[in-house]
């Protein structure tokens, strides 16, 4: 029985909470939740069939073989050298926070830890992965969102742009994955854990695009290397309790969690 720690109760946390405490209840059970938001783990435990306590973090990592972090790319590399640091697993899905704290890696390596990077709102990695055992010459991620997707993002205000004066298609930014994680934090997760997989922040591209037209997220990735060339997409559904999260993502940590929890057979890179 796999004991799980969940912090971060929002929409990722409890989808995650829920299918583990009915689909994986065989092999797993919620050590406990946590959030900055008190009210809103109590919330959640309530839900739940077996009511999992509310933690502090230094507890919930004391009391979990597994940590999952769905909170905030602003907690995620202390959640993750806090688990580590005692020799526990941690999944994180607020990945742009890892971005540069490379020192975490070896940490995980001296500990016998796992960091484990559920693949997100993007399609491509299990490709990228492989052509990363050769030489990759270009990776290119062309996000294509509606406008209120980029509403408030630094970049955004920085440059003065009128979202609301763009009528067609409109390229927003061009530049590499480092100088996208500053202009728009929320994009950060998918351009960051492409960066990690393949060949880094400062040389990993990226195209943000916007249309009022636009009604789902969509991303593009572009792979070119000795292995010839990928190209995938991805049209995400928002989550329904959070918009600005892909339902992909949160299926994507369920699917990683039952690939710990279940799987004896592992399926692609
Ligand atoms: N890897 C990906 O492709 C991907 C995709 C979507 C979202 N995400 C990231 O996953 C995270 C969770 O997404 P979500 O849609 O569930 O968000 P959400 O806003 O619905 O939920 C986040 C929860 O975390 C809590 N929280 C915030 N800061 C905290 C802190 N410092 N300590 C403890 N709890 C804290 C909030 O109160 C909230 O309940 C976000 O950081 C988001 O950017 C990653």
């Amino acid at each position: 029985m796999k004991r799980i720690g969940i912090v971060g109760c929002g929409a990722i946390g409890g989808f995650l909470a829920k299918r583990i405490d009915k689909e994986f209840r065989k092999t797993a059970r919620i050590a406990g939740l946590c959030d900055i938001d008190r009210k809103k783990a109590a919330l959640l435990a309530g839900k739940l069939s077996k009511r999992p306590p509310v933690l502090e973090l230094d507890k919930l990592i004391k009391a979990s073989d597994l940590i999952i972090e769905a909170a905030s790319g602003s907690i995620s590399a202390k959640i993750c050298k806090s688990s580590i640091e005692k020799g526990k697993d941690v999944m994180i899905m607020s990945t742009g926070g890892l971005l540069g704290k490379n020192r975490l890696f070896r940490l995980a390596r001296e500990k016998k830890a796992r960091i484990i990077l559920p693949s997100g709102a993007i399609c491509g990695l299990d490709g990228l992965k492989s052509a990363s055992m050769c030489k990759v010459k270009k990776v290119t991620l062309t996000t294509r969102k509606p406008p209120k997707g980029l509403r408030g993002a630094p970049f955004i205000l920085e440059k003065g742009i009128d979202l609301d004066s763009i009528t067609g298609e409109k390229v927003i930014f061009e530049g590499t994955a480092r100088e996208a994680v500053k202009g728009f934090p929320k994009n950060v997760n998918v351009s960051a854990i492409l960066s990690l997989a393949g060949i880094g922040a400062n040389k990993t591209g990226v195209r943000i695009i916007t249309s009022p037209e636009y009604m789902v997220n969509m991303h593009e990735i572009e792979i070119e290397g000795d292995f010839g060339r990928l190209v995938t997409r991805t049209e995400n559904m928002p989550f329904p309790e959070n918009p600005k999260t892909s339902f992909l993502a949160a299926l994507s940590a369920a699917a990683t969690l039952k690939q710990i929890l279940e799987e004896n057979l592992r399926i692609g890179t």
